[in-house]
């Protein structure tokens, strides 16, 4: 389902020479022993998941489906990235089916929240907001502006039906509103990180309203959970994954750009960043997540990674079954000089771009690449790779003995931010 190729990784050093450290580290995260020990309830989720949440969510997805145009998430960091990467990879940026997205809460943007309010005038709109504390300012800003637009519109009694939170299972304000109001609420597990928490309601609830199959997603998930079961480097390729950007990062790289070949795969990027750079990204260590989307940025940052400073190496995400191709039409005037494409399949114009690409950064640039090949983007596929991302972020922190599950640097802002809105103490 997944391939990970580091022929192209120029590592220099033998991935086995950190068997012994791997070993340690696996036991760190199985045994609930390492950094952070409070919040690896991922590691088993797979398995072990809340299936009779699982089975509410699929009845109220049911119950809610066709009753509604607009299903709006309303959720910052690991509240909505997961979900809004499943969306794009799988259903693609314009989908023909299901109901249209709109993601609010992760920005203060006043344009965007008034054009997101203008726009679903006329449509039917479903709510859920998603925090695990509960108490985030983009997200309770967003929210109580749309809470109060869908009670004037539809009434306080309807707007319960329409409303539903995923929060704590016992605290934060949230909680306590989403009860007063006689919300349908769903859990944030207490030992699951927001951005660890794409497999539990704060993924599938969104995504189950959009449509998505998440049976088959977990399905994945338990795939992956399998086959990254082992410490054994020869059998774990999510290991190898964390020990290639070990090795390149003390090799004197300093960011990772995650470059994908599909539009539809940027929040995937999006998400991958998150993950790495809030887990890693802590008392001087890390790489810097960085991303593309090629051949796009080929035209932007093409530049700088063939011939700019040496800082960086590259991760490709490629998928090998992408739906809906076009054969490249032939023209008999040949204005535009296009016709030596006549007859081929865009996806296969696209190939070439990426090995072309490929080549000239790795063999002309000297840029080191990691390949990951994903079978397709389908939820199944998602779920697999997300699970292997998940594992080769707790491996490298780990390696560095990091806590791959705080975020103390994300509160400095807060603090500053809170002194200037007056917020009291
Ligand atoms: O990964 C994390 O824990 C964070 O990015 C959170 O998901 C993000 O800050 C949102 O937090 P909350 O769900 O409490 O609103």
């Amino acid at each position: 389902m997944l391939k990970l190729d580091l022929t192209h990784s120029k590592l220099n050093e033998d991935l086995a020479s950190y068997q012994e450290k791997v070993n340690e580290a696996h036991g760190w995260l199985h045994n609930k022993t390492g950094k952070g020990n409070d919040y690896v309830g991922w590691v088993n989720w797979p398995n072990d998941y809340d299936k009779e949440e699982f089975g509410r969510i699929l009845k109220i997805s049911e119950k809610l489906k066709g009753k509604f145009d607009v299903l709006l998430v309303c959720g910052i960091g690991g509240s909505y990235l997961g979900a809004r990467a499943a969306l794009e990879m799988i259903r693609g940026l314009y989908p023909l089916e299901g109901p249209e997205v709109i993601f609010i809460g992760n920005t203060f943007s006043n344009t965007y929240l008034s054009q997101v309010l203008k726009h679903i005038e006329g449509k039917d709109v479903v709510l859920n907001v998603i925090s695990k504390s509960g108490t985030t300012t983009e997200t309770s800003v967003a929210f109580r502006i749309f809470k109060q637009y869908i009670e004037k519109r539809y009434g306080k009694k309807e707007a319960q039906e329409r409303i539903i939170a995923t929060t704590d299972k016992n605290r934060g304000t949230l909680k306590e509103l989403a009860d007063k109001e006689g919300y349908e609420e769903f859990v944030v597990p207490d030992d699951i990180g927001g951005r660890y928490s794409v497999f539990t309601a704060v993924g599938l609830l969104p995504l189950a309203l959009a449509g998505v199959d998440i049976k088959e997603l977990m399905e994945g998930s338990k795939l992956a959970y399998e086959d990254f079961n082992s410490p054994e480097l020869e059998k774990n390729a999510a290991y190898r994954y964390a020990v290639a950007r070990r090795i390149l990062n003390k090799k004197g790289y300093s960011s990772e750009m995650f470059v994908t070949y599909h539009l539809q795969l940027t929040m995937i990027a999006e998400w991958w960043k998150q993950l790495f750079g809030e887990s890693e990204g802590k008392d001087g260590n890390g790489l810097l997540p960085t991303s593309a989307c090629y051949s796009t940025d080929l035209h932007s940052l093409g530049q700088f990674v063939q011939d700019g400073q040496k800082c960086l190496y590259e991760t490709l995400l490629l998928i090998d079954e992408m739906p809906l191709d076009i054969t490249f039409p032939s023209d008999e005037e040949n204005l535009d000089g296009m016709n030596y494409l006549s007859g081929k399949q865009v996806s296969w114009v696209n190939k070439m771009a990426m090995e072309g690409t490929l080549s000239a950064h790795s063999e002309v640039g000297g840029v080191p690449n990691i390949i990951i090949n994903l079978k397709d983007n389908s939820a199944k596929s998602f779920g697999y790779m997300i699970y292997f991302f998940f594992k080769a972020c707790g491996m490298t922190c780990y390696l560095l003995d990091i806590n791959p599950f705080n975020q103390p640097g994300v509160e400095v802002y807060k603090k500053k931010m809170f002194k200037l809105l007056g917020k009291p103490e």
